[in-house]
C-alpha cells in the first residue's frame, strides 16, 4: 500500500511554530506531510521552514498551482488520506462548520470526502464562543475529529482550556482517522436508500416517509473510509456525495433490477432503503377522476428487494455481506433478530420508528446492531457518526 499522506493545515494562532515540530512527528508516524498555511499562520511561521521540513512544496493561496494546469485544492484534496489542521483558530473553526471556503485551506477541505481532524488553539474565552462551539458541534456531526484543546496557561496571559494538543495526541488522532480512511479502500459497497413510490395512477402513489438521509450518510461514510460506492435510490431530495455513483429508480421492482445489476463485485451490500412491501395490483392510466363516493385498492405483494440480493449472491458463491435496516418499534428487537436469519443477512440494524427524535426524516438516528456475534447500540449521534460506527463493525464481520 502507498504512503499514507496528510495535508497540514496550519492557521493563524501563536501555536503555529508548534506545528514545525507536528509536521515532523507525522513524518515519523509514517505519513508524508504536505502544509498548507493561512496567511495570518504565514505571520507566524514562513513557507520555508514547512518545505524544508517536508521536502514538499507548501500551498497558501487559494490560487498557486504548483504542477501547472492542475488545480491544488482538488489535486490535494484527492491525494490526501487525512487533512488535518492544527493550530485550528476560532476563525478557520467557523468557516470550516459551516462550510466557507475563501482561503486554499478552506477549499482544499471543502474538496475533500476524506476525514478531518482539527485541533484548535486559542484563548479560553474565544474557545467557549457560541459559533465556535457550535462549529465545532457542526463538524463533531459531519464526523470530523476534534482533538480537545488542553487546559493551563495561554500566550495572552489567562488560564483555561485553549492549549493545542500536544504533538502526540494530534498524531494519534491522524493515525486513528488514516485507518479509518483506508478501512475499505479497494472494496465496493452497494447502498439501497430512500422510499420506493408505488404508482396508484399518473399522479399518485403508495409511498412512505424514508428522505433518504441514511443512506446518504452511509454513501459518504462508506467515501471517506475509502471504499468505491453505488446507491440504488428511491426518490429523495438528499444530495449524494459526488463520488459515489447514483442509479435512481422509483418502484421497488424497479430498484431490484438496479440493485441485481450492481450486485457483481459488490463486497458489501446495505439495504438501507424502506421498500414498499406492497404496490396496487394495477396502475391507472392518466388521472384517476372524484367520480365515486368510495374506491377500493387492492395491493399486492413487492418482491424482497434484499432476499433476491441475498439468495442470488449466495447461488453465484459470491462473498458478499449483506446488512439490513430494519424499521421496527422499540418493541421489535426480537422481531429483528428472528428477520436476521429468515433472511440470511450477517447483521441487521435496527431504527426505532416509534421515536419522533431519530429515525424517519430526521438528522440523527440511534441504531442497534444484531450481528453474528453479538448486539451493539450507536447511541444517539449524527446520522453520518451512526453510518461510520455501523462500517467500522461492518468492517470487522467475520
Ligand atoms: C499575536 C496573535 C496571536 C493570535 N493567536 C490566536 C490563537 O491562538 N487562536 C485564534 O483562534 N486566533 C488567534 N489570533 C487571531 C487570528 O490570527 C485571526 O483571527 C486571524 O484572522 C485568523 O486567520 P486564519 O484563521 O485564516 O488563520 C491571534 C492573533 C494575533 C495577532
Amino acid at each position: 500500500m502507498s504512503q499514507p499522506s496528510v495535508v497540514l493545515g496550519v492557521s493563524g494562532s501563536v501555536a503555529a511554530y508548534r506545528a514545525a515540530d507536528l509536521a515532523r512527528d507525522l513524518m515519523r508516524a509514517g505519513f508524508t506531510v504536505r502544509v498548507c498555511l493561512t496567511d495570518a499562520a504565514e505571520r507566524f511561521v514562513s513557507r520555508e521552514l514547512f518545505e524544508a521540513l517536508t521536502s514538499q512544496p507548501c500551498l497558501q493561496d487559494v490560487f498557486e498551482e504548483p504542477e501547472r494546469g492542475r488545480m491544488a485544492h482538488i489535486d490535494w484534496a484527492r491525494q490526501a488520506s487525512v487533512i488535518v489542521v492544527a493550530p485550528a483558530t476560532a476563525n478557520t473553526l467557523v468557516k470550516l462548520g459551516f462550510g466557507l471556503g475563501d482561503d486554499m485551506l478552506t477549499t482544499l477541505v471543502l474538496a475533500s470526502e476524506r476525514p478531518l481532524v482539527v485541533a484548535p488553539a486559542m484563548n479560553p474565552t474565544m474557545f467557549t464562543n457560541a459559533h465556535v462551539v457550535e462549529a465545532l458541534e457542526r463538524l463533531r456531526k459531519q464526523g470530523a475529529t476534534v482533538v480537545e484543546p488542553a487546559e493551563g496557561d495561554v500566550a495572552c496571559g489567562e488560564n483555561g482550556q485553549g492549549k493545542l494538543a500536544s504533538a502526540a495526541t494530534i498524531v494519534h488522532a491522524a493515525l486513528t482517522a488514516s485507518i479509518r480512511s483506508s478501512r475499505w479502500t479497494g472494496k465496493r459497497i452497494l447502498i439501497t436508500s430512500g422510499p420506493t413510490y408505488e404508482p396508484i395512477d399518473d399522479v399518485r402513489f403508495v409511498g412512505n416517509r424514508s428522505s433518504g438521509k441514511m443512506g446518504e450518510a452511509l454513501a459518504r461514510a462508506a467515501r471517506m473510509m475509502g471504499a468505491e460506492v453505488a446507491v440504488v435510490s428511491g426518490p429523495v431530495a438528499v444530495q449524494y456525495p459526488a463520488g459515489a455513483r447514483v442509479v435512481r429508480v422509483q418502484t421497488a421492482q424497479a430498484m431490484l433490477d438496479a440493485a441485481l445489476a450492481e450486485l457483481p463485485g459488490s463486497d458489501l451490500v446495505i439495504g438501507a432503503a424502506a421498500v414498499a412491501d406492497y404496490r396496487p395490483i394495477e396502475k391507472q392510466s392518466g388521472k384517476m377522476r372524484r367520480t365515486h363516493d368510495r374506491i377500493d385498492l387492492t395491493l399486492v405483494r413487492n418482491p424482497d428487494v434484499l432476499g433476491t440480493l441475498v439468495a442470488e449472491a449466495r447461488n453465484s458463491g459470491r462473498n458478499t455481506r449483506f446488512i439490513a435496516f430494519a424499521a421496527e418499534p422499540s418493541d421489535g428487537l426480537e422481531i429483528a433478530r428472528q428477520k436476521r436469519v429468515s433472511k440470511g443477512v450477517d447483521a441487521i440494524v435496527v431504527n426505532d420508528v416509534s421515536r419522533s427524535d431519530v429515525g424517519f426524516g430526521t438528522e440523527d438516528n440511534e441504531l442497534a446492531w444484531i450481528g453474528p456475534t453479538g448486539e451493539a447500540t450507536s447511541g444517539k449521534r449524527s446520522k453520518l457518526e451512526c453510518a461510520l460506527w455501523l462500517l467500522e463493525r461492518a468492517a470487522e464481520l467475520p
